[in-house]
């Protein structure tokens, strides 16, 4: 990822100062699982981070600013060919450093010290001694709960270096020159219960960061910024009602008002009450020039008699462009073209190969954008963390049930009802989906489930009701936890929740006649049905 090449709005100004004046932490990827992590917990400590792949030049690095840098983990070892070494910036420039494990022994290794490999692997909870103070460990009990994921370790120290804490199975699992430092554990994972705290230290304490990083800074930030950009132009949004393009939404208006227009198509295959909210969220209470597109005959007509899962997100995709276009059309012309990309999308899109799991997702998105538009991009939250979005969605009064929204794909209830879909069975899905929701929300968030809703079967099964036997649809309930979507498991939701919810649905929703509970887990099946 280069720094310069970075192109529309971000909170660091593209012309190479800090013009967001927040104070900036940068952290260098090495490979680890938790470098995201990493840049998240220094954002939820109120410093603005950004990751960078560890060979950044310092060229661009220096244009941010940094008042401190953060070595990630890595898999590798500092002795294993084509390994990722340390920059030399990184001990000649005059910036705080924290090498944190794979980081530490670059540290090390750099400077004379000993890496060796370890008899074993060292995975899980360990306890850290603190055995001399610093500020890294200001305030903080002399012995730790910390998280060690490491193969090799430090075992003599650097030049200049003295150790500051040691567990039993490496002696050196802290150092410091008094400006640097390198922990062997990890105090972004949550099982290093104070690690947080460790953050924090070096943040405050050492890089002497202010902590402004906040949803209301960022928005007074962002607002300064679309202005600069936007001067006198007219911006066009894709509003899908999901969180991140009615954040966007919101916080555009707010800069530009009326020169901002969201477009929201109603496709005909969303969840019950889901465009009066959008009508009601963004038309009547943000007063926006909310352009609604009722295309739901259109996507319908082009449905019908597809079956199959991939040509029915081929049709919603392809509709949803068509329509959009028509309408940007009609409404403009547009100078701009918002979106509300998010900082991971920016990092997977950036670093092809690093982490492949993402790119699973994205085919996914057949709300993508037609590629031969000529806007410019307006991309507010491009910085931000999917928290940070919700965060700054509730300063800028979006309603919890937008902002805390679970994800909805693209296409709908269109790959929820497995086979033809029908207007009739669109309707029946969308009222046992609402059982679905409105029974699990009552649940509050305790159980952590991800994704909750119905899913309408082709199969016909025998059922009785009073005296009458009846033959109706079987409807799946699929309640899921999960981190990312990419792996997940079923909700083990109480009995009784489930009971309330069959029965709801075969007494409210005329035409089922059995529910069922999905308990498959991803792998080997996937969330949605289809
Ligand atoms: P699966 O079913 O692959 O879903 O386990 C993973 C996540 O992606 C969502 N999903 C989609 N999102 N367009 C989208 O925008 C799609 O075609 C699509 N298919 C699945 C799914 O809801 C889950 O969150």
């Amino acid at each position: 990822m280069k720094v310069s090449a970075l192109p529309t709005i971000a909170p660091t100004g593209d012309d190479g100062t800090t013009g967001h004046g927040f104070d900036t932490v940068v952290v260098l990827d090495f490979g680890s699982q938790y470098s995201q992590l990493i840049a998240r917990r220094v954002r939820e400590a109120g410093v603005y981070s950004i990751l960078l792949p560890w060979d950044t030049s310092w060229e661009e690095i220096a244009r941010l600013q940094p008042k401190g840098i953060i070595l990630s983990g890595g898999p590798a070892s500092v002795y294993d060919e084509g390994a990722p070494s340390l920059p030399a910036w990184v001990l000649r420039e005059d910036v705080p450093v924290l090498g944190i494990c794979y980081g530490m022994q670059l540290i090390a290794n750099a400077l004379d010290g000993g890496v060796e490999r370890a008899a074993h692997r060292e995975y899980g909870p360990a306890k850290i001694e603190v055995t001399q103070p610093s500020p890294l460990f200001k305030e903080l009990p002399t012995s730790l709960d910390v998280w060690m994921s490491h193969a090799d370790h430090v075992t003599r120290l650097p030049t200049g270096y003295v150790g500051i804490a040691r567990s039993s199975n490496a002696p050196i699992a802290g150092m410091t020159d008094g400006r640097r430092y390198g922990i062997q554990f990890h105090p972004e994972v949550a099982h290093t219960p104070l690690g947080r705290d460790v953050l924090r230290n070096f943040l405050v304490d050492v890089c002497n960061c202010q902590t402004e990083w906040t949803a209301e800074h960022f928005i007074d930030s962002a607002i300064r910024q679309i202005r600069e950009m936007v001067g006198g132009g007219r911006v066009l949004l894709g509003l899908s009602g999901g969180v991140d393009s009615s954040v966007a939404a919101a916080l555009i208006h707010r800069a530009i008002g009326d020169r901002l227009t969201p477009v929201f198509v109603d496709n005909g295959l969303l969840r019950l009450g889901e465009a009066d909210l959008v009508r009601d969220v963004f038309g009547r209470a943000f007063g926006m020039n909310l352009v609604f597109a009722d295309a739901s005959e259109r996507f319908l007509n082009r449905l019908e008699g597809v079956a199959d899962p991939e040509e029915k997100r081929r049709i919603v995709g392809d509709e949803f462009i068509r329509t959009f276009e028509s309408q940007a059309a009609l409404h403009g012309p547009f100078d701009f073209l918002a979106q509300g990309t998010l900082y991971p999308d920016v990092i997977e899109s950036t670093a092809p190969d690093t982490k492949s799991a993402m790119k699973i997702k994205t085919h996914h998105n057949v709300g993508g954008l037609p590629t031969d538009l000529t806007f410019s991009l307006v991309e507010p939250l491009r910085y931000l963390f999917k928290d940070e979005v919700r965060e700054v969605g509730r300063a800028l009064g979006l309603p919890a049930e937008i902002v805390d929204r679970q994800p909805f794909p693209g296409p709908g209830l269109a790959v929820r009802i497995i086979g033809d879909v029908t207007k009739d069975d669109l309707d029946l899905l969308r009222r046992a989906d609402a059982v679905v929701r409105e029974e699990i929300d009552e649940l509050g968030d305790g159980l952590r489930v991800w994704q909750y809703f119905a899913v309408l079967l082709p199969v016909r099964t025998v059922g009785v009701m009073g005296d009458y036997r009846t033959y109706g649809r079987v409807c799946a309930v699929r309640a899921v936890t999960s981190e990312d979507a990419m792996t997940a498991d079923w909700a083990r939701l109480p009995y009784e929740a489930l009971a309330r919810i069959s029965n709801r649905i075969v007494n409210e929703v005329h035409g089922i006649t059995r529910v069922v509970y999905d308990i498959s887990s991803k792998p080997p099946a996937t969330i949605e049905w289809e």
